[in-house]
């Protein structure tokens, strides 16, 4: 199947990469930076463009991926429905839950396939987190910490740093915490969010989910680190405390001492070498070949960009607010 690729910035180049992995044939390079287009074809053999829409109705084209900044998402997967083209779009689906609920309507209009990337859950750190929980480890689960921090990304033109295109690392970034949270946990019932959200390159937040089931989570988000990248996790339940740090061991689990003595588990976890973005391309073309549902829908991604709206409301008004 041949692949056409719109936004050819960071991630752009890495979905290259992970697409033809798993076989597709890139034709098409788009970016309204001609040169940027321009470099990522060259590397792939492609044909390069600025002018994106037309390449979203291009014939020779069955999937088109979008990994432009994300106020430009909508528009791109709305056109690109409307010729009947598959679509991998990068998170956060939309910079508004309007506009994922257009870009949603339009796909199942077309009837085609829309994909939207939340790697996080084809990290296998995270889904042997997620298997250790199924399988009652950590028991019944009251409270979830996530942390996931960095340096304060640039992207083409800075846009990154223009709260009002990216959302900040409230939107942009914890956004992954709050997906992977739903994925685990159900639905958010409420949501309360303290951030900074300061021009001179330090954001940060502080978000509770208070969740239907009643656990509660804090997801914290930081782009203020000077340099690096970190993520976190901890889950508590009756059993005991599932952590991950990735700083450190990759995984470890540490069972609460119970009544006959068992003693204090440490499970050391051996992820696999294959790329989570890569997992997601070979989630997404099974789907396109009939072979079940891939692990996120567009559902889940307007969810969570509903949360995070909801996260960014919240530390405006400073009130908690119910979904
Ligand atoms: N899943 C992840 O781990 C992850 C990581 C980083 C970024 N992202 C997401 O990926 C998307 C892209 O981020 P990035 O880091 O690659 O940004 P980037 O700035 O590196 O790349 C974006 C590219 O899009 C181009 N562009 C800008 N406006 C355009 C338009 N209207 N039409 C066509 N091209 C346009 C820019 O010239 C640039 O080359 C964002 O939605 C971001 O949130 C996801």
């Amino acid at each position: 199947m041949n692949l056409a690729i719109i936004g050819c910035g960071g991630m752009g180049g890495n979905h290259a990469q992970f697409a033809t992995n798993c076989g597709l044939n890139l034709v098409a390079c788009g970016d309204s930076h001609k040169k940027k287009a321009q470099a990522l074809a060259k590397r792939f053999g492609a044909e390069a463009t600025d002018d994106c829409m037309a390449l979203c109705r291009r014939d020779d084209v069955d999937i088109v991926g979008i990994m432009t900044p994300t106020p430009t998402h909508s528009a791109y997967v709305i056109a690109a429905a409307e010729a009947g083209k598959h679509i991998f779009c990068e998170k956060p689906f939309g910079r508004t839950v309007d506009e994922c609920l257009a870009a949603e309507a339009a796909v199942k209009k077309a009837g085609v396939r829309l994909f939207v990337g939340h790697v996080v859950r084809y990290f296998h750190e995270f889904e042997a987190i997620r298997a250790q929980i199924e399988a009652g480890k950590a028991g019944n689960v009251g409270f979830v910490k996530a942390y996931r921090g960095g340096i304060f990304p640039q992207g083409e033109d800075m846009w990154f740093r223009d709260y009002e295109q990216s959302g900040g690392v409230t939107f942009d970034s914890s956004i992954h915490d709050y997906d992977w949270i739903r994925y685990v946990f159900g639905d958010v019932e409420r949501v309360f969010c303290q951030a900074l959200q300061r021009d001179d390159a330090i954001d940060y937040a502080l978000v509770t989910l208070r969740m239907k089931s009643g656990v509660i989570a804090h997801v914290i988000g930081t782009w203020a680190h000077p340099a690096g990248f970190r993520v976190k996790v901890e889950v508590c339940g009756d059993n005991g405390m599932i952590t991950y740090d990735n700083a450190e061991a990759p995984i470890s689990s540490m069972m609460r001492q119970v009544e006959g003595g068992q003693p204090t588990m440490i499970v050391p976890a051996n992820p696999v070498e294959t790329s989570p973005y890569q997992l997601e391309w070979v989630d997404f073309l099974a789907a396109l070949e009939g072979k079940g549902e891939p692990k996120v829908t567009p559902e889940d991604a307007t969810w969570a960009v509903r949360i995070a709206s909801a996260a960014l409301e919240s530390a405006k008004s400073g009130e908690p607010v119910t979904l």
